[in-house]
């Protein structure tokens, strides 16, 4: 099929994915599907599980470093641009203080989900009504776009946090921030949440507790598949697979057949085919070391300006500072 066949361009991307996903050897389907409806309420549960240190270790980081994060950021007036917002929940401890020490900031939540966003700026105008707070809808690096012609003259604060630069391998992250840097100028700054490498068995028990969370979060892909394209996939007939490679830092999730099966997409006019066994790859989540996150930043052409990390040094909010238009 080519792009421009009329099947094609009247299916969603959600469905292109899924098609040509699992046409593939192996099989795989974009992490980025996981959050619909029923996806978001799954992942707030797996934020609040104990084995999820990811969530707390940022939460402390903001907590006890506030005050020096702020000062890394230098003179204010900034633009404290987030993206992948989602309920802003770590992310409102340091507004709280920084609308407390009178810094002058505009908040700009980016958000795929206009829904999230909308609970988000309402929680913001009730706390803090004087908070200039200005959201975009949408993919991040459009809403980048959008962001970079209003041209305010006022030095840009990136935010990308809770790990979610994990979602990609390390190669495609390098592409992420060369892409983020040709929307920033000199001096912008960037802070990213990396969880770091650490005992294979912690990190293997985050993404596979034993009260069936994640496996519930993953294994929600093929409900939202039925639901939105009409297939017709029996998730009893599938489970949840996790695997750590403490060599290459990255967690991979996997949805696996438990039998020979065939399942049809109706909107798809799909019949997917798979034999016992078979995984469909749905997740990366890779893990850093802080060479890694030096090689990256340079890679990217960025310059680390600080770190800031929790005690167990699990995690860290790494700072950069981007140097050359390139
Ligand atoms: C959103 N992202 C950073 C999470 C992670 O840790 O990769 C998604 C997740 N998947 C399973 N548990 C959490």
């Amino acid at each position: 099929m080519t792009p421009n066949s009329p099947a094609i361009t009247e299916l969603s991307t959600f469905a292109v994915d899924v098609e040509q996903g699992l046409s593939s050897s192996p099989k795989h389907i974009p992490s980025k599907y996981f959050y619909d409806a029923a996806g978001d309420k799954l992942f707030q549960q797996i934020m609040a599980m104990p084995e999820y240190y990811l969530t707390n270790c940022e939460f402390e980081i903001f907590e006890q470093q506030k005050e020096q994060i702020l000062v890394a950021f230098g003179d204010n007036p900034f633009e404290l641009i987030e993206l992948g917002a989602g309920d802003g929940t770590k992310t409102k401890i340091l507004l709280d203080y920084f609308l407390a020490q009178k810094a002058d900031f505009v908040y700009r939540p980016i958000d795929i989900s206009a829904h999230v966003l909308e609970h988000l700026v309402s929680d913001c105008a009730r706390r803090w009504p004087d908070l200039d707070v200005q959201e975009v809808a949408g993919d991040y690096l459009e809403a980048l776009t959008e962001i970079q012609q209003e041209a305010t003259g006022r030095r840009k604060v990136v935010f990308f946090l809770g790990g979610n630069i994990g979602n990609f391998s390390q190669t495609q992250a390098v592409g992420f921030y060369r892409e983020l840097a040709s929307h920033l100028a000199p001096g912008d700054l960037v802070l990213t949440g990396f969880d770091l490498k650490k005992n294979p068995a912690t990190i293997l028990a985050a993404y596979n507790d034993p009260a069936g969370i994640t496996a519930a979060f993953n294994l929600n892909l093929l409900h939202r598949i039925n639901r939105e394209l009409g297939a017709n996939f029996d998730p009893a007939q599938f489970l949840h697979w996790e695997t750590y490679n403490p060599a290459s830092g990255e967690a991979r999730s996997y949805i696996v057949s438990k039998t020979d099966q065939l399942v049809k997409i109706k909107q798809l006019q799909l019949s997917v085919h798979f034999s016992a066994w078979e995984p469909i790859s749905v997740e990366v989540s890779t893990k850093y070391n802080d060479r890694d996150i030096k090689m990256l930043a340079t890679q990217s052409g960025f310059e680390i300006q600080t770190t800031f990390t929790d005690q167990k040094h699990y995690f860290v909010d790494s700072l950069w500072y981007f140097k050359i238009n390139s």
